[in-house]
C-alpha cells in the first residue's frame, strides 16, 4: 500500500517528506526547557505516567543482560538506550545521565525511530514515552520497533489518549488550549510549539485504532490501558 503524501504537523496540514523538520524544530526549540515544562504543564503526573511505563518493563531481577531502547527517548527519562532524531535533546540527556553517575548505563543514540540504527532483533524490550505522535511515519516506527525486538520481548509505548471521563473532557480542552500555550510562552518562550504539542495530542488515533495498528505491525497479545482518566495511555504488545 502506497503511504499518502500529506500528514498533519498539528492542526495545520503539510507534506510528510517536511513533518520531521518542522517537529525537529519544535523540539531544538524547547529543549532546555523540556523537563521543567514537563513538570509544570502536567503538575509531575509525566513522573507518575512514566514509573507505570518503566515498572512495566520488568526486568528480570539477577544479573542476566537486559537490553532496552528507549525511541524517541528525549531528555532521558526513561534511559536506557536512548535513541533521538533530535541532537538538542540527547545533549540535556547526557547532561543529566552525567549528573547522576549512570553515563556508563545509558547511551544516547542519534536515530530515527522509522529506520532504527540496530540490527534485527537485538533488544529485550522497547519502549516509546510520548514521542510517536512525533513520528511522521507510525506505521514504519512500529515495523521497526518489531523488527529490533527480540521473540518473546515486548513492546510498551505511552502516549497521550482520549479523556473518558465526562467533565475532565471540557475542563482539559480548556487547560492544554490555554494554559499550555501560556506556559509555553513564558517558560519556553515558544507559544507554538507548544501548541503544535497540543494539537498533535488531538489528531492521534483513538486508543483502539492505535491498538490496531501495533496488531497490524505483528505484535500479538496487544492492549492498553488508560491512566488518569485516559489522558494518557499505556499500551502493550509482544513480539512472540
Ligand atoms: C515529547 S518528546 C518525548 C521525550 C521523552 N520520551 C519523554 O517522555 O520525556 C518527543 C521526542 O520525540 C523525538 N522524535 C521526534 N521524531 C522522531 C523520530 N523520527 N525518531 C526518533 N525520535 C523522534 C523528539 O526529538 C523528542 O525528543
Amino acid at each position: 500500500m502506497s503511504e499518502p503524501r500529506q500528514t498533519h504537523f498539528g492542526a495545520r496540514t503539510v507534506d510528510l517528506a517536511a513533518k520531521q523538520g518542522l517537529v525537529d524544530d519544535v523540539f531544538r526549540s524547547v529543549a532546555r526547557r523540556y523537563d521543567l515544562m514537563n513538570d509544570l504543564m502536567s503538575g509531575g503526573l509525566h513522573r507518575a505516567w512514566k514509573d507505570a511505563l518503566v515498572t512495566a518493563v520488568n526486568p528480570p531481577k539477577g544479573d542476566r543482560p537486559f537490553a532496552v531502547i528507549d525511541a524517541a527517548g528525549g531528555t532521558g527519562d526513561i534511559a536506557f538506550r536512548v535513541c533521538d532524531i533530535n541532537a538538542e535533546m540527547l545533549a540535556v540527556g547526557r547532561e543529566r545521565a552525567l549528573e547522576r553517575g549512570l553515563d556508563g548505563a545509558v547511551s544516547f543514540i542519534d536515530g530515527n525511530a522509522e529506520a532504527l540504527p540496530f540490527p534485527d532483533k537485538s533488544f529485550d524490550a522497547y519502549t516509546i514515552a510520548f514521542g510517536i505522535r512525533n513520528v511522521p511515519r507510525i506505521e514504519r516506527a512500529l515495523a521497526e520497533a518489531y523488527r529490533v525486538l527480540k521473540p518473546g520481548a515486548r513492546f510498551l509505548c505511552l502516549e497521550f489518549s482520549a479523556v473518558d471521563v465526562p467533565g475532565l473532557d471540557a475542563l482539559y480542552d480548556l487547560y492544554s488550549f490555554n494554559v499550555i500555550p501560556a506556559l509555553g510562552r513564558t517558560v519556553a518562550g515558544d507559544a507554538e510549539a507548544y501548541r503544535y504539542l497540543v494539537e498533535s495530542i488531538r489528531r492521534f488515533p483513538k486508543p483502539q485504532v492505535f491498538a490496531g495498528m501495533i496488531s497490524n505491525a505483528g505484535f500479538r497479545r496487544v492492549s492498553f490501558r488508560p491512566l488518569t482518566g485516559g489522558i494518557v495511555a499505556l499500551h502493550s504488545g509482544w513480539r512472540l
